[in-house]
C-alpha cells in the first residue's frame, strides 16, 4: 500500500485506538498526539523489545532523568546557541513556515536543511515561492533561525530558566561522573534511556512523524577510541542498504548493498562502532516488522549534521512515498563530555591504567603563597592555578623568562619565576585520565511505531470479502490473543470468559469480545494485528477444544483448552499453528 497509506493509517489510528490528535475538544494542539489503548500497548511493546536488545542484551545500564533541565545544561551542550530551524513568517497572513520545508516541497531540492538562511532566501526568490496558506510571494522576506527548545521557569519568578529537554541524551551526559563510578571506571560502557523529548516545531506535520512531544530511546555508548572495539563477529554478515554522501552527491547516485564487514573494509562507514550499531539495529528493525525493501541507511550531508556529530547515519523508512528518519546513529566524539566538564568544572575523564607504570618527567609549581597572598590579595589562588596550568602545558616559559606574565580577570600580572617554586622531576605514573568518546544510536519511538503500522497494514480478501489486516509480529501486537464465545449463551460466554481469565493469569494480553457476528469480531482483531483468535463454540462444551484462528492465513485448528497456553506460547515463539 503506497497511494493512500497516510490516509488509511490516519483512519485506522483513530478507528482502532492507536493515536488521535490531542485536545480536539478545544480546537486541537498541532504537534501533540494522545495514544489510545492499542497505540499505548504497541508503543510499550516496541519500547520493551528495544530495552531487551539495546539495554539487556548489550549489558548496558538504563536510567531515567528529568524532562526539564536548567539553562546551564543547554548552554554547555550548545543547544541554546545552535538548535535552530529556519523560519519565514508570511507578511500577509502571519503564517510561520519552516523555510527549508517550503523549499523541499516546491523544488527538486531534497535536503534543504543543510543550506544557509541566505541560500534559502535566494532559492525562495529564484523560484518565486509563495506562502502555502495565503499564496503571498515570499521573495525578500527574511529567513531567521528559530530555537526549537520549549523554555520555562524553574520555581516562581524568572531567575532560574529551564527547558524541556530536546533530547534525552543530555540527562545521560550531565550525570556521567556518577555513571563512570557505577561502571567502576571501566570503558566501554553504555547508558540507555527511554523517555519524552520536546521540540517546538515550526510546522508539525505528517501525523506522529513531526511532533512537538515525542519519545526517544537513546543509547550513549562511551568508549576509549584507542582501545575499544565492537563485537564485529555478531554483525559482520548483516546486509545493509547504505546511501553514503558521495552517492547522494552524484547524478543517479544509488543505495549500495553490502555487509557490515564490507562497509567497514571499504571505508563506506568510517567508524566500526557505527557499523556495529547499524548491524544490530537492522536485525532489530526486522524483528519488529519493518519492511527491509522500504528501508535504507542514509549518511548525513556535512552541513546537515548536528553541532555535536562528526559523522551521522540515519535509518530511514519509506512511507507513502516519503523517507522518514527513524533513528540517528551519531559519532558524538568527546563533544558533550568535554563541554560539560568545561562548564561545570567536574571531572568527566576516566582513569586509564597503563599496562606497565611509566616514568615521566613532570613540571610542577609550588608558589610561595606568603608572597603571593599579601601582594595579590584574593587573586592569589587564581594566580597559583594559572601557574600550575602553564607548568603543565608550557613549562619552557619558566626556563626562558625571568617572570611569568598572566592574564587574571582581564589584568596582566607578572610573577617572578623564583617565587613560583617551579621544578621538573621524574615521577612514576600508573595511567592517564582520558576523555571517553560517545557513539549514539537515537531511536524515534513514535516514528518507528508509525512505520511498523504503515509497513504491516494490508488489504486482502477472505471468503470473497475485503479485509484490512495489520500483520504485526506477535511480539509487538497490542493484543496477543482474542477470546470469543460463538454466542453468549448455553454456557459458551462463561466458558470463554474463564479461558480469557486463565490466559491473562498466564501473562498473555487478552481481549474478550462477544459483541456482533463472529466474522466482524475477527475483522476487528485483524485491524489491530491480533495474531490469534480463540473461539469457544458448542464443540468446546462437548470435548473441551477451542478453535484457534491464525490472522495471516485465516487457517483454523482445534486445540484442547488444557493445551491452550502451551500452544499459544509455541506460536509466539514462531511455531506454525498447524503444528499444534
Ligand atoms: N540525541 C540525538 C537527537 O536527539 O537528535
Amino acid at each position: 500500500m503506497t497511494q493512500n497509506t497516510t490516509q488509511s493509517l490516519k483512519e485506522l489510528a483513530k478507528r482502532r485506538g492507536f493515536f488521535i490528535p490531542s485536545n480536539e475538544i478545544y480546537g486541537g494542539t498541532a504537534g501533540f498526539y494522545t495514544f489510545g489503548p492499542h497505540g499505548t500497548a504497541l508503543k510499550r511493546n516496541l519500547e520493551d523489545v528495544w530495552r531487551d536488545r539495546f539495554t539487556y542484551q548489550e549489558g548496558n545500564m538504563e536510567i531515567e532523568a528529568p524532562t526539564i533541565m536548567p539553562e546551564d545544561v543547554f548552554e554547555a551542550s550548545g543547544h541554546l546557541e545552535t538548535f535552530d530551524d529556519m523560519i519565514i513568517e508570511c507578511p500577509e497572513c502571519g503564517e510561520s513556515i519552516r523555510a527549508d520545508h517550503l523549499v523541499e516541497d516546491n523544488t527538486d531540492i531534497e535536503e534543504a536543511e543543510s543550506f544557509s538562511t541566505d541560500r534559502i532566501m535566494e532559492i525562495i526568490e529564484e523560484n518565486s515561492l509563495q506562502c502555502p496558506n495565503c499564496g503571498e510571494e515570499l521573495a525578500d522576506v527574511e529567513v531567521d533561525d528559530f530555537n526549537l527548545m520549549f523554555g520555562t521557569n524553574i520555581g516562581p519568578g524568572d531567575s532560574s530558566p529551564g527547558y524541556l529537554r530536546p533530547e534525552t541524551a543530555q540527562g545521560i551526559f550531565v550525570e556521567f561522573p556518577q555513571w563512570k563510578e557505577y561502571a567502576r571506571n571501566q570503558l566501554p560502557f553504555g547508558v540507555t534511556q527511554i523517555g519524552k523529548a520536546y521540540r517546538n516545531e515550526i510546522s508539525p506535520r505528517k501525523s506522529i512523524v513531526r511532533v512537538r512531544e515525542f519519545t526517544q530511546a537513546e543509547l550513549e555508548f562511551f568508549i576509549d577510541p584507542e582501545k575499544d572495539e565492537p563485537e564485529m563477529e555478531d554483525v559482520e554478515d548483516v546486509e545493509l542498504r547504505l546511501y553514503p554522501i558521495n552517492e547522494q552527491d552524484k547524478d543517479g547516485g544509488e543505495v549500495l548493498e553490502m555487509t557490515v564487514a564490507e562497509a567497514v573494509e571499504n571505508g563506506v562507514v568510517a567508524s566500526d562502532w557505527i557499523a556495529y550499531y547499524l548491524g544490530i539495529s537492522k536485525k532489530w528493525y526486522e524483528r519488529i516488522g519493518i519492511d527491509m525493501d522500504r528501508f535504507r541507511f542514509r549518511q548525513h550531508l556535512e552541513d546537515e549534521r548536528s553541532h555535536y556529530a562528526s559523522d551521522c547515519w540515519d535509518a530511514e523508512s519509506e512511507v507513502g512515498g516519503d523517507w522518514i528518519e527513524i533513528t540517528g546513529f551519531a559519532y558524538r566524539g568527546c563533544y558533550d563530555l568535554k563541554k560539560h566538564q568545561e562548564h561545570s568544572g567536574e571531572d568527566f575523564t576516566v582513569f586509564k591504567p597503563y599496562d606497565e607504570p611509566k616514568t615521566v618527567e613532570k613540571a610542577t609549581v609550588s608558589p610561595d603563597m606568603s608572597v603571593l597572598g599579601p601582594e595579590y590579595g584574593d587573586r592569589a589562588s587564581d594566580i597559583a592555578d594559572e601557574l600550575g596550568r602553564i607548568a603543565e602545558e608550557e613549562p619552557e616559559r619558566f626556563e626562558e623568562q625571568e617572570s611569568i606574565s598572566l592574564e587574571i580577570d582581564g589584568e596582566t600580572v607578572n610573577v617572578p619565576v623564583e617565587k613560583t617554586g617551579f621544578t621538573r622531576k621524574e615521577v612514576e605514573e600508573t595511567g592517564e585520565h582520558i576523555m571517553p568518546e560517545t557513539v549514539e544510536p537515537s531511536f524515534g519511538v513514535d516514528r518507528i511505531l508509525y512505520t511498523v503500522l504503515a509497513h504491516n497494514l494490508e488489504e486482502d480478501e477472505v471468503d470473497g470479502e475485503e479485509r484490512t489486516v495489520l500483520r504485526l509480529p506477535a511480539e509487538v501486537a497490542p493484543v496477543e490473543v482474542a477470546v470469543f464465545p460463538l454466542m453468549d449463551k448455553d454456557g459458551m460466554g462463561e466458558r470463554a470468559r474463564k479461558v480469557a481469565r486463565s490466559l491473562r493469569e498466564s501473562g498473555f494480553s487478552v481481549k474478550y469480545d462477544d459483541s456482533g457476528a463472529i466474522g466482524r469480531r475477527y475483522r476487528r482483531q485483524d485491524e489491530i494485528g491480533t495474531p490469534i483468535c480463540a473461539t469457544v463454540d458448542h464443540q468446546t462444551l462437548e470435548d473441551g477444544t477451542v478453535t484457534l484462528r491464525d490472522r495471516d492465513s485465516t487457517e483454523q485448528v482445534r486445540v484442547n483448552v488444557e493445551e491452550l497456553e502451551k500452544s499459544l506460547k509455541g506460536f509466539m515463539d514462531g511455531n506454525d499453528l498447524k503444528e499444534f
